[in-house]
Formats: C-alpha cells, sequence, structure tokens
C-alpha cells in the first residue's frame, strides 16, 4: 500500500445534510450556501418538485462533488427511511411544504397531509436514524396576528389559517420528538416574508403590515442556528422592518415602471378580494437569535435593488391549480 488516497476512491464527507424542499425559494439559497461554504459536507437536496419549485437557483451547483439532489417525497415512509438507511444522514433541514396561504383555505386536507404528516415521517426517520440535528422550519403565522403585541418563542400559538395551523401542528411533533427522545432538534424556526415578483395583486385593503428580510440574512440565520442553537430550542428570525403590502406594491411598481405618480401605479396594482382571514401584523421578537450572533445585515433598499433585476423578466415557478389572480402569497 502506497498510503496515498485513490483517486477513483468516492470522497468522504465529514457531514451529510438533508434539505428537504431545496428546490423551493428559501432552501435553495440555503442549499447553494451550504454547498459553496462547506466543501467537506454532502448537501442532499431533497424535493418532490411541486408547482413551486425550480431547479434554476441550484444550476451553479448542480455540478458539484458535493451536492446531490434527489426527487422525492417526504409523505412515503418506506422511501423516506431507505433514504435516511442508504445516505447516512447526520443533520436535516426541513423546508419542504405546501406554503401557498390562499391555497391552503381551499386544499386544508392536502396541507395537513403533506405539512404535518410528511413532517411526521421524516421526523420519525430522522430519530431512527439516530441523525445528530434536525431543524424544522416553521413561520411567524404560527403566532397568528397582532397590532400590538410582541411575539417571542414562548408566546401561545394561535394560527387563523389552514396553512398556519399545519406549520404549528407539525412544529409541536417535531417538538415532542425531543420531549420523548431527545432528538436534538432545533424546535422551529420562523422567518418573515419573501417577495415573488408577478402581479401587484392585493388582498382586500393592502393595509396588512409584513416584515422582509433579504435571503443571504435568511441564509445567515439557519447557518448560525446550525452552528450555534440550542437543541431542543425554537429561534424567530425576524426583522423589525415593516411595510404594508400596498406600500410594498407601490415600491415595486417605483423600482420596475420607473414611475412616482400616484395614478400610474394605482393602475398597475389590481385590488382582489381579501382570504377569509388576513393578520394585520406580526410583531416578532428575534433576541434570541440576536444572542446567538446573527442580525439581519443588507437593509430594505439594497436588497430590493438588487432582487429587482433578477426577478423581472425571470420565468417564476408555476402556478398553483385553483388560483386564477396570478398572485403568489406565502407565508
Ligand atoms: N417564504 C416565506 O416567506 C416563508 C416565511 C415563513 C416560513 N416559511 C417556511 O419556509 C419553508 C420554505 O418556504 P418557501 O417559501 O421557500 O417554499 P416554496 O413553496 O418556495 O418551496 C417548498 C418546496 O417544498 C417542496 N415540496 C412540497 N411538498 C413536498 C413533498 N411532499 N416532498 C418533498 N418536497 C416537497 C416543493 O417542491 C418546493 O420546492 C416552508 O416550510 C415555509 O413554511 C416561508
Amino acid at each position: 500500500m502506497s498510503g496515498r488516497a485513490d483517486p477513483a476512491a468516492p470522497p468522504v464527507f465529514e457531514k451529510r445534510v438533508l434539505v428537504t424542499g431545496g428546490a423551493g425559494f428559501i432552501a435553495s439559497h440555503v442549499v447553494v450556501s451550504l454547498v459553496k461554504n462547506y466543501p467537506n459536507y454532502l448537501i442532499i437536496n431533497l424535493d418532490k418538485l411541486d408547482y413551486c419549485a425550480s431547479l434554476k437557483n441550484l444550476e451553479t451547483v448542480s455540478g458539484k462533488e458535493n451536492y446531490k439532489f434527489i426527487q422525492g417525497d417526504i409523505c412515503e415512509p418506506d422511501f423516506i427511511k431507505q433514504l435516511f438507511e442508504t445516505e447516512k444522514i447526520d443533520i436535516v433541514l426541513h423546508f419542504a411544504a405546501q406554503t401557498h396561504v390562499d391555497l391552503s383555505f381551499w386544499h386544508a386536507l392536502e396541507f395537513t397531509y403533506v405539512n404535518v404528516y410528511g413532517t411526521n415521517v421524516l421526523v420519525a426517520a430522522a430519530h431512527e436514524a439516530n441523525v445528530e440535528k434536525f431543524v424544522y422550519v416553521s413561520t411567524d403565522e404560527v403566532y397568528g396576528g397582532s397590532t400590538e403585541e410582541e411575539f417571542d418563542e414562548s408566546s401561545p400559538k394561535r394560527p387563523t389559517n389552514p396553512y398556519a395551523s399545519s406549520k404549528a401542528a407539525a412544529e409541536c411533533f417535531v417538538q415532542s420528538y425531543w420531549e420523548r427522545y431527545q432528538l436534538s432538534s432545533h424546535g422551529a424556526v420562523m422567518f418573515t416574508d419573501h417577495i415573488s415578483i408577478q402581479k401587484n395583486c392585493i388582498h382586500g385593503s393592502g393595509l396588512q403590515r409584513r416584515n422582509f428580510l433579504y435571503a443571504t440574512d435568511v441564509v445567515e440565520a439557519f447557518l448560525t442556528v446550525l452552528k450555534e442553537g440550542k437543541p431542543g430550542e425554537i429561534y424567530n428570525i425576524g426583522t423589525n422592518f415593516e411595510m404594508s403590502i400596498a406600500q410594498l406594491a407601490k415600491e415595486l411598481i417605483h423600482l420596475i415602471k420607473k414611475t412616482s405618480s400616484e395614478s400610474e401605479m394605482e393602475h398597475w396594482m389590481d385590488y382582489v378580494k381579501d382570504r377569509p382571514t388576513n393578520d394585520l401584523r406580526y410583531p416578532m421578537s428575534s433576541e434570541k437569535m440576536h444572542n446567538l450572533g446573527w442580525r439581519p445585515k443588507v437593509p430594505w433598499k439594497e436588497g430590493i435593488t438588487k432582487t429587482i433585476p433578477g426577478a423581472v423578466g425571470r420565468a417564476g415557478p408555476a402556478q398553483p391549480k385553483g388560483l386564477g389572480d396570478g398572485s403568489r402569497a406565502q407565508g
């Protein structure tokens, strides 16, 4: 034996990380960052490639040795069990979900199936496979809306739509694995809205206020939770910066159509019937994340200016069946 590494031998990775829903908006940014910054880790992207998925964001890493894409469904227990056995997963970052809030009112059972049953399938397989860490990605919507009261991680869950209810229920399943088996779950992580630029379609008055974080800040938050987070804990990832949906639409029209004329802006805004429930605000404290050393770095103006050129003219994800207004409102 010469003692030299065999160049034909498959690479040995320090950790094997499973990211579910990695072809979705948020997780695709997380996958790209992990692949680029952790060459010693194998990043496995498991995604069903549902209507909202796109492999476009992943093109920069698709040929990398430490990246692997697997098309599959978290709701198939045998497949998931086998995946944990063959891939020898150490860490799970669970993003996969049905996320379209509007659709959840009409397809609540499907949301329960994917978000609750699918999460239970995944966390059970992770427990059996003895994984090191399981991070479940939840949503600020589990707290329900509030005008004044600021939510923190101990606030009660009061979801007001089927999407948020399914995310809250799934969170409970993950937490119960921590309580029962001490599965090192980093509880739930919530973060705030992203912008999907397709059509300026406003639900109801447009006075609902939302918080916006730039994608790289969200990615850094997840990396911070992975490195610094304590098992069994919940971390709120958010920002104090908030804006009404109508104001957001105007900012986008101003940037894209290069106009400041109120009447021209109104022309590009399409007011549609509101959802059955639409929370006014989600004020949330992220102090626990700040104590881990994370804070958002990209100010709104800079983030939106960077987002617009890439988003305009780019084919967005496909529209879900059952929605005719061209909007993609998510939680
Ligand atoms: N986008 C936001 O503003 C926001 C805010 C708070 C929380 N979240 C949470 O973050 C996560 C990601 O959100 P997003 O907006 O990027 O979602 P997204 O809809 O863009 O992506 C979801 C991904 O999950 C995949 N998927 C769906 N069902 C699956 C299944 N059964 N098996 C495997 N893959 C499946 C889809 O194909 C898609 O690629 C979700 O858990 C969501 O609840 C998002």
